[in-house]
């Protein structure tokens, strides 16, 4: 594999190996709401995350998905103590239609990330917080047998049912106050409280608006395939109302990478939150 990429900024024109890009970058491990938030997204040149599944649904589309972004995504979960997923991620898991099961990859090519995890005094995998307002999946058992701590953070209409059966499986329910859905000040608090450094988010674009809406994302890692493919609906990384305040980033970082799929290029970026006033 032809493992050069290309910096765009800063230091425009130097070369560098693909693997380590984000595996040996500084995170911070505070960020404006507590715990430093991040969150990475593979999209098309037309801005597409998702496309329709055969299966119902959605999901991130095999005319972009490729093995070096893949490496990507798994080395900024390197960092994580906690990820952050959805009730969705969690049904489609059930379904066997979801895309992994939120490992740090086990295989042998992502062995330098445990061994990366290990010094830095992580656990072998990052714990798993799931947003959700239904509670209407099942937590993987393999998530618990791994020994990682699963929560559940969820709205004020939870039904006492269902966080009783989540709750009897070693799952931690939380209800948040202020709506259905988890968000708001009221998830920018329980998060703080779960004490963690560095959350990655990997759900999708209405968890993006939620982090987004309650001030919470710090820095965002975007991977752009230079390849159009159109599609219904059209999906971005955020979905929802117009956000209160305007998501304001700064780049950080960009690479070019000429060996995306099928021969077209594509863009390894961080922007990182413009900071508060
Ligand atoms: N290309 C990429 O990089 C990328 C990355 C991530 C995801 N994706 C794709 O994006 C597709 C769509 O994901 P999605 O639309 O289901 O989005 P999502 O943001 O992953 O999940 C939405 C779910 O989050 C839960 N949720 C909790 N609090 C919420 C709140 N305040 N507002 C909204 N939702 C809240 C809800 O769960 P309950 O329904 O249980 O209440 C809701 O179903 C997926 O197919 C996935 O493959 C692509």
């Amino acid at each position: 594999m032809n493992e050069s990429i290309v910096s765009c900024h800063p230091d425009a024109g130097t070369v560098r190996p693909l693997t380590g890009l984000y595996r040996d970058m500084e995170l911070p491990d505070h960020g404006r709401g507590g715990p430093f938030v991040y969150t990475n997204y593979i999209a098309s040149l037309d801005g597409r995350i998702s496309v329709p599944a055969a299966t119902g649904g959605q999901k991130v589309p095999d005319r972009i998905a490729n093995a070096r972004d893949w490496r990507l995504f798994q080395e900024l979960a390197g960092h994580a103590d906690l990820l952050l997923s959805s009730g969705r991620y969690l049904r489609e898991f059930e379904a066997g239609t979801a895309q992994d099961s939120l490992p740090v990859g086990t295989d042998a090519a992502f062995s330098d990330i445990h061994v990366f995890r290990a010094r830095q005094g992580l656990a072998p995998q990052p714990d798993v917080a799931v947003l959700s307002g239904r509670l209407d999946f099942a937590v993987p058992t393999r998530l618990l047998e791994q020994g990682r701590r699963v929560i559940v953070m969820t709205g004020e209409a939870a039904t006492d049912a269902r966080v009783q059966a989540h709750e009897r499986a070693g799952v931690e329910v939380i209800a948040l106050p202020q709506g259905e859905q988890p968000g708001g000040n009221a998830l920018a608090t329980g998060l703080t409280r779960l004490g963690y450094r560095r959350i990655y988010a990997v759900a999708g674009p209405y968890v993006m608006h939620t982090l987004l809406s309650a001030q919470l994302l710090d820095a965002l890692f975007l991977t752009r395939v230079h390849r159009i493919i159109g599609g219904h609906p059209f999906a971005s990384l955020c979905e929802g109302d117009l956000l209160p305040e305007t998501g304001d980033f700064q780049l950080t970082s960009m690479y070019l990478d000429a060996q995306g799929p099928g021969g077209c290029s594509q863009t390894f970026s961080r922007y990182d939150i413009v900071p508060a006033g």
